[in-house]
């Protein structure tokens, strides 16, 4: 049996339960993990409260989909990972555990030098990351690009990395108290976006002249306005919608030298060998100090409850951990 948060209903934070779950041994292809770091996603909040579409849950549903940990058992005909070997996964859900069985092939090797705690605070984050500044908008030195939610744990990650690549990063955050972070994680403009109207403040940052692309993970309250901060032929890359979906309204006004894309993870890290060579990006960008990651909150499993107001109500900033 395994400690696990579970979800019986969709709800606020107060529907995750945490209880015990049968495990099991692992059949064919099969790994047993016991975690050490399970890694928090805002994606979380939303499949809890039941707006994730596209996403119809079998209730109990075991929470979360990333974690890093050690290999306890391994199954018939597994090869290339063994017991003892410290590994990491997303898109799996279930990671809300102490202990889990899963498909050998979605287990990531973390190397030597990456700490379990890292590796669940930047697989997920970092390779969004990654495929947002290099495939959906491949970012070149003299590009200015704009970011929300520029201190939150994407954010924290893309922002620095975009920086490193020669762009000028302008981003959004919704309080003062976040605007110092977020300057010390690759922004060279930071705009409270609760306060001010960042579309001015945009055209002012740019000479009139816009971004060429912005990162828009807010959606329903951003999204007209991100379109209106794009310089001629730029990109609104819509990857998130933490205030609520875009109204289907919206997307008639997308001026006609304006883009928008709505990427997501899976199609763009889909198959194992472009999750490994994203990850071996990321742990050089890690080691090489490109990136320095910030792990700001730590919550126990039992308070994974905590950590989803916290997280919906605005107050996380950088990754945060859960500990099994
Ligand atoms: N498409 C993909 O492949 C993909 C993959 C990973 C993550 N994502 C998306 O990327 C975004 C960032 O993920 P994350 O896990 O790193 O989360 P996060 O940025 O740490 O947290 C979400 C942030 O969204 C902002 N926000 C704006 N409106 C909000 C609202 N009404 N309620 C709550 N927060 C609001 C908040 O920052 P401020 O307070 O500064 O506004 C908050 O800190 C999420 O939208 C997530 O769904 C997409």
């Amino acid at each position: 049996m395994t400690k696990a948060v579970v979800l019986y209903s969709a709800g606020g934070p107060e529907v995750l339960v945490m209880e015990d779950r049968p495990v099991g041994e692992p059949g064919a292809g099969q790994i047993k993990m016991r975690h050490t770091a399970i890694g928090l996603n805002y994606a979380e909040t939303q499949i809890r409260r039941g707006v994730r579409k596209g996403l119809p849950l079998t209730y109990p549903y075991v929470m979360g989909g990333e974690a890093a940990g050690v290999v306890t058992a391994v199954g018939e005909g597994v090869t290339g990972v063994k017991k003892g070997d410290r590994v990491s996964y997303f898109g799996n859900m279930g990671s809300y555990a102490e202990e889990r069985l899963i498909a050998a092939e979605h287990a990531l090797p973390i190397p030597d030098d990456i700490s379990d705690d890292i590796a669940a605070a930047t697989l997920l984050k970092g390779l969004t990351a990654h495929y947002l500044i290099f495939r959906t908008f491949p970012v070149k030195k003299g590009h200015t690009i704009l970011y929300h939610a520029a201190a939150g744990g994407v954010g924290l990650i893309l922002c620095q990395w975009a920086k490193h690549l020669g762009a000028t990063v302008i981003g959004t955050v919704s309080s003062d108290a976040k605007i110092a972070l977020a300057k010390a994680h690759g922004c060279d403009h930071v705009i409270n976006y609760a306060k001010e109207d960042f579309v001015a403040k945009v055209k002012e940052l740019t000479g009139g002249r816009g971004v060429d692309c912005c990162y828009d993970s807010v959606a329903k309250d951003t999204f007209e306005k991100s379109l209106q901060t794009l310089a001629p032929f730029g990109l609104v890359s819509l990857f998130g919608s933490a205030s609520g979906d875009v109204d289907p309204m919206s997307y008639s006004k997308i001026p006609l030298d304006r883009y928008y894309i709505h990427p997501t993870l899976p199609q763009y890290m889909g198959k194992r060998e472009e999750r490994l060579a994203g990850l071996k990006d990321l742990y050089d960008a890690i080691r090489k100090g490109v990136i320095k990651v910030e792990i700001n909150q730590r919550y126990a499993l039992k308070d994974a409850a905590q950590a989803h107001a916290d997280m919906e109500g605005r107050k996380t900033t950088g990754s945060t951990i859960i500990t099994p």
